[in-house]
């Protein structure tokens, strides 16, 4: 299986991403997840962290807090998508696993740094502060990461906190700006892509029908979270951003994109955060990043049903 370290702000779609990596133990092995502000503020992405990693039966995960707020601007979150909790919907009970008592940035430096070289797969699912954190902190572990797989950003599809940009990026883009800048071999699922990932009625019945725990909340949790999609977009369903993340670790053929080069907006007023990705190849600038443009929704959502029912 491949090492991964999940860094989150659940969220509800990070929730359903972290239950599809638990569930996947053939072929990830989650050394740790770390909480980041984003969605709601970080005591309670870190509650939230503990409270699905106890929904899967899987209270041995190690759970670390990492930074509470972005580099250079002050925290935005996004409670009108993911209610007051960051985990509205279902009732999940107040979780009894620990959290871990080093840091969340420290834990990643130090496993890039104890793992042998490129066997260290990050998975951020929010803004990026901790990754720019520890590459600022040990510029030394960005040759050792395998891989950076993020949701964030945007193409065809802009905006979804401004007109320019997408969350995870806009919440810090001074931190994307240096994990696009690192060097490390970067995959990108942006709203392209997750906007194809939709939550229909007979997909959320699908999961709702496993009958177990994980299935039933996956169902609340959806339920909940595509309010915000269908009357902003007309969306026929949630979208399932960040579970995309794991889904292309477990099985990446279920992703198409184009490696490019992609830079960060930090300065704009107006468009502060966006992606500039050069989807065309109209510059010489760099390829840094695979940024996905399409997915087999029905193999995904296959993959992440059959996930489920094992917890
Ligand atoms: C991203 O922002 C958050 O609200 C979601 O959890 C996802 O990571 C989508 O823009
Ligand atoms: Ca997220």
């Amino acid at each position: 299986p491949r090492k991964i370290i999940i860094d989150t702000d659940p969220g509800q779609d990070d929730a359903v991403a972290i239950l599809l990596a638990l569930a996947s133990p053939e072929e990830i092995d989650v050394l740790g997840i770390v909480s980041v502000a984003g969605n709601v503020p970080l005591e309670l992405t870190t509650l939230n962290a503990r409270k699905i990693c106890e929904l899967a039966g899987k209270p041995e995960t190690a759970i670390y807090a990492g930074c509470d707020r972005p580099l250079a601007h002050s925290l935005v979150t996004a409670e009108h998508v993911h209610g007051k909790t960051g985990l509205d919907g279902p009732d999940l009970p107040e979780p009894h696993m620990p959290v871990q008592d080093k840091h969340g940035v420290d834990f990643i430096v130090d496993t890039l740094r104890e793992q042998p070289p490129g066997t260290v797969t990050l998975c951020p699912l929010g803004p990026l502060t901790n990754i720019a954190t520890a590459l600022q902190k040990a510029p030394d572990i960005a040759e050792r990461i395998q891989e950076i797989v993020l949701m964030g950003g945007a193409y065809f599809e802009v905006g979804n906190i401004t007109p320019a940009a997408e969350f995870n990026i806009y919440v810090d883009p001074e931190a994307a700006e240096i994990v696009f800048k690192c060097g490390a071999p970067i995959s990108v699922m942006p709203l392209d892509v997750t906007h194809k990932a939709l939550v229909t009625k007979p997909r959320n019945d699908a999961f709702r029908a496993l009958g177990n725990p994980a299935g039933i909340a996956s169902a609340e949790m959806t339920d909940f979270f595509e309010r915000f999609d269908k009357e902003k977009y007309g969306s026929a369903g949630a979208p399932l951003h960040d579970p995309c993340v794991t889904a292309y670790v477990i099985n990446p053929d279920l992703f198409s994109g184009r490696h490019i080069n992609v830079e960060i907006e930090t300065k704009s007023e107006l468009t502060r955060g966006m992606t500039v990705a050069d989807w065309w190849g109209v510059t010489d600038r760099p390829k840094n990043a695979t940024f996905m443009g399409d997915l087999d929704a029905d193999g995904f959502f296959a993959l992440i049903t059959q996930r489920l029912a094992r917890l």
